[in-house]
């Protein structure tokens, strides 16, 4: 039986600058031992209750977070799925506003009592390496909260 904790990315990235994020968070979450993770683009609500950790990651596309991640936290909070105390985090890529990552995080916190992890990590555009080892360290942060 596996019952190592679960830490779930879920990401949404049109142009792929928040997917390098995604594998980002994902590789430093895998550094930590005895700590599942799971990458996809998209988790039906009960999935979002067997992780311990979840981490979003989503683009700015006209000042708010894109449309399949929205719809991930509508469909948990329709079916009043229970978060609490999860650990919560947010990242994303965007070009000049930015708003997506925060957006989600007062959700997760605000929404469905989530322990969120701040700051959220963006990256203008393309993350340089400087960005995607901040990635790796938020993913390594949650990994390591988690882990028994
Ligand atoms: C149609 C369109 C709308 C956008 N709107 C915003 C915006 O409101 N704020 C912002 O910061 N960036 C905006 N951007 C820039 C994207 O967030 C940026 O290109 C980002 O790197 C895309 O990430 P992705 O490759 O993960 O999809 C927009 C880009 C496009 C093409």
């Amino acid at each position: 039986m596996n019952t190592m904790p679960k830490v779930l990315i879920l990401y949404d990235s049109q142009t792929g600058n928040t997917e390098k994020m995604a594998e980002a968070v994902a590789e430093g979450a895998r550094s930590i031992a005895n700590v599942e993770v799971i990458v996809k683009y998209y988790a039906r609500p009960e999935e979002l209750t067997e992780a311990s950790a979840i981490i979003f990651g989503s683009p700015t596309y006209y000042h708010d977070m894109t449309l399949p991640i929205k719809q991930m936290l509508e469909e948990a909070a329709r079916v009043n799925i229970q978060l609490k105390d999860k650990i919560g985090a947010a990242f994303g890529s965007y070009g000049w506003s930015g708003e997506a990552p925060k957006l989600i995080l007062e959700i997760l916190k605000n929404r469905f009592g989530m322990k969120t992890i701040e700051p959220t990590q963006t990256a203008i555009y393309t993350p340089n390496q400087a960005k995607l080892e901040e990635c790796r360290k938020l993913g390594r942060a949650v990994a390591e909260k988690i882990v028994t």
